[in-house]
């Protein structure tokens, strides 16, 4: 997440990495060039989109020699770069700058007392997995399970993704430190048992804040038992996080320098970098469908088309409106635009859900050893830096990786459970509400009633975050919903194919959402004064207010985006307003299907991208009419 106030971090630094692929030239001159080239080609697959879902399931569809796969992508291959690559760079990495971010950002929300809220994207080769920080994990069964009911199909449920998540991923076996207290040593030998032999690699850091034995022992004390497995399929309780960190090489393993570094020397897999693609044409059929045929691009202002014989794939991510822009969504608003509908889709670009947070930052006594010491001690990061260059481990190979997911049950007592409730049922009871909504609240209510769904989150940052002050070290918090009830949009505001989107986030709308962060910020204000974590904390600084009026001001003045954007595109039955249907076909066309975080039809609680993986790994099986077992 971007974090609401500037992060004093370190500027990033030139090292070289050794990971010259063989493909690399071959690469840089299908990327430099000749798009021409590209359009003059017909491709049985055209995917738009080269990030997280594009990458990974280009690499898996051009396994097969005898077809031609295609992709177009906005940003362009920032093959070795250490602002991209170094882990502990991540914050803020790319993010905010636009040579790695389309630097959307929200309306001025209501809920945020006006601010426009930014919404980082990545905009390159490898998408927002070039701009994530890198959390490495899965939901609860129950939410996958969801899918299940609100697409009509048992193709999607926690079992059915079980090998594709596996597939995505290796989990190093090596690098086995965990100073957590408290994970029972039988899950955590089962914590390393999830992996495949999968292109993205997932480690735990080496490297920890001195004080996170302590931290966690007093989330333990406080009720929150930690949770040696959290990939499992419950994700109840305080826990290590691995990361989408390559621990042999020190850097971050995203879907460019894995999956696509491992494909794009193959013959029959192409790309044309730095090209927006603008509209997607089709043909009507005689079934009275949508056959998708050819994809409009821009290149520099120029524009070029490129015709598929099978399929067109949109993997242009939550945010993106090529749907619209061709025809299908909501044909009023498209009409009010003059473009004519092909296909009456009222969901589409609707049904935007977003984890939202607030933070809270303590500092911590001195001599404590926190990534602050890059910033406060130069002689430390003077041979950090040396480290890393030399063999790329250390301090700028770590990130942050402690991670608390707590139903109600777990923060709050029954009052205050019974009146987040009342908040919830106030909602769903005095809201018009789609029957998409209505079915996820259903879940929804069933969740928080049972507690064995999260519904808030607390992530530790072991660095100062607001106003760091040179010499003082920091433990910053960030507090956000999992399942938060407002429902945003994503549209078209104009003709034009290289818009920015209206991103409409409709956050903190609801008392339920607020109240959500209100109590884990509470709570997290208790814990900074519980043992053992208290003698650690000389003050908290931020916020410096305690009653939950000015609280709710503060978290509406920081909220920050989680950078989980999902459900524009759902997959969900038409009787329930879905875009795509079980095989993430787009409804009224025979041809066209989504594949990314789009089609996620109800917030998971979980860091995003290995769902992202999963589901494009699924699908690589479902355009190949293969099975998994
Ligand atoms: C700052 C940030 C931090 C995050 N932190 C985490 C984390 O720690 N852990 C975690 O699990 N998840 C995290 N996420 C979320 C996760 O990374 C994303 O949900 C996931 O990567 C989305 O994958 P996608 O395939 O749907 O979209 P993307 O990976 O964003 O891919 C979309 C691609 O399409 C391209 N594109 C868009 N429009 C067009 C067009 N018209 N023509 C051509 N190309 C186009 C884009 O440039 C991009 O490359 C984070 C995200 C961000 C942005
Ligand atoms: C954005 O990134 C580029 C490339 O890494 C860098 O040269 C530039 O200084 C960055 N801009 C800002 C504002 O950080
Ligand atoms: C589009 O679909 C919506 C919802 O089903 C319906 O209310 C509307 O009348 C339809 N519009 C057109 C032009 O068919
Ligand atoms: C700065 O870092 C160096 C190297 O790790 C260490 O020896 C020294 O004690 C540190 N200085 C302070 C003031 O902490
Ligand atoms: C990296 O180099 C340091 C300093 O020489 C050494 O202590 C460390 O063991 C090395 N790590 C690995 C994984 O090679
Ligand atoms: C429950 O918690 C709230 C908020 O912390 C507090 O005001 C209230 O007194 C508590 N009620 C009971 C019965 O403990
Ligand atoms: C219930 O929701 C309505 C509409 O959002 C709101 O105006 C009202 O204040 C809420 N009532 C309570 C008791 O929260
Ligand atoms: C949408 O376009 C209209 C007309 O150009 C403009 O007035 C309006 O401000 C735009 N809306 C947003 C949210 O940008």
């Amino acid at each position: 997440m971007l974090l609401p106030v500037f992060l004093g971090g370190l500027a990033a630094f030139p090292v070289v990495l050794g990971t010259t692929s063989a493909c690399s030239s071959a690469l840089k001159a299908a990327v430099a060039t000749d798009a021409a080239a590209f359009a003059a080609r017909t491709y049985d697959y055209i995917i738009i989109g080269g990030g997280t879902a594009g990458l990974t399931l280009a690499a898996r569809l051009s396994a097969d020699k005898s077809v031609t796969v295609g992709i177009i992508e906005a940003g362009i291959y920032h093959q070795g770069d250490p602002v991209i690559l170094t882990p502990e760079l991540s914050l803020p990495g790319g993010g905010g700058n636009a040579t790695y971010d389309w630097l959307f950002t929200t309306v001025p929300e209501p809920g945020a007392n006006g601010r426009s809220i930014a919404q980082p994207r990545g905009k390159m080769v490898g998408g927002s997995s070039g701009l994530n920080l890198m959390a490495w994990g899965r939901g609860s069964r129950e939410e996958y399970d969801a899918w299940k009911t609100l697409s009509g199909s048992s193709d999607w449920s926690w079992s059915a993704l079980q090998p594709y998540f596996a597939r995505s991923q290796t989990v190093d076996q090596q690098y086995q430190t965990n100073p957590f207290p408290g994970a029972s040593s039988s899950q955590e030998a089962a914590s390393f048992t999830h992996g495949g032999s999968g292109p993205i690699q997932a480690s735990y850091n080496v490297l920890y804040p001195d004080i996170i034995p302590a931290y966690v022992q007093t989330w333990n004390n406080l009720g929150i038992s930690t949770n040696g497995d959290a990939d499992a399929g419950t994700t109840v309780g305080i826990f290590n996080s691995r990361s989408s960190v390559d621990r042999q090489k020190g850097v971050r393993s995203y879907a460019a320098n894995s999956y696509f570094e491992q494909s794009c020397a193959r013959p029959n897999l192409f790309i044309v970098a730095g090209a927006q693609a603008t509209k997607i044409s089709f043909k009507k059929s005689n079934s009275g469908k949508h056959t998708a045929q050819s994809v409009a691009f821009t290149v520099a202002s120029r524009s070029y088309t490129a015709s598929t014989r099978k399929e067109v794939i949109l993997s242009a991510g939550a945010v993106q409106t090529l749907l619209e822009l061709s025809g299908i969504g909501n044909a009023a608003l498209l009409k009010s635009l003059g473009i004519t509908p092909l296909v009456n889709l009222t969901g589409v670009g609707e049904n935007l859900q977003e984890h939202v947070f607030s933070i809270a930052e303590f500092q911590l006594n001195s001599g404590h050893l926190t990534f602050d010491e890059l910033n406060n001690n130069a002689t430390f990061s003077a041979q950090q830096q040396a480290l890393y260059a030399f063999n790329h481990t250390g301090w700028l190979a770590a990130n942050d990786a402690a991670q608390t997911f707590t139903p109600f049950q777990l923060t709050c007592n029954v009052t205050v459970q019974a009146a987040l409730l009342a908040a919830f049922d106030n909602y769903t009871s005095s809201h018009k509400l789609t029957p998409l909504q209505s079915a996820q609240y259903k879940l929804q209510r069933q969740w928080i009633t049972t507690g064995n769904v999260p519904m808030a989150e607390s992530i530790l940052i072991g660095r100062g975050a607001i106003a760091p002050q040179a010499g003082d070290s920091y433990m910053t918090m960030l507090m956000g919903t999992l399942h938060p009830m407002a429902r945003g949009s994503v549209h078209i505001n104009s003709t034009v194919g290289t818009a920015a989107p209206i991103i409409t986030g409709n956050y903190l709308d609801n008392d339920y959402d607020v109240q959500t962060i209100l109590q884990a910020l509470k709570f997290v204000q208790k814990l900074g004064q519980t043992a053992p974590i208290s003698s650690d904390i000389a003050t908290i600084i931020q916020p410096a207010v305690t009653d939950d009026d000015d609280l709710i001001d503060w978290i509406r003045n920081t909220l920050s985006p989680g950078d989980h954007l999902l459900g524009t595109a759902a997959m969900a039955t038409q009787a329930l307003g879905g875009v795509v249907d079980p095989t993430l076909t787009v409804y009224g066309t025979t041809n066209l299907r989504v594949v990314d975080a789009s089609i996620i039809p109800f917030t998971v609680g979980a860091h995003i991208q290995s769902t992202v993986y999963a589901i494009a790994e699924k699908a690589a099986d479902l355009i190949q009419g293969k099975s998994c077992t």
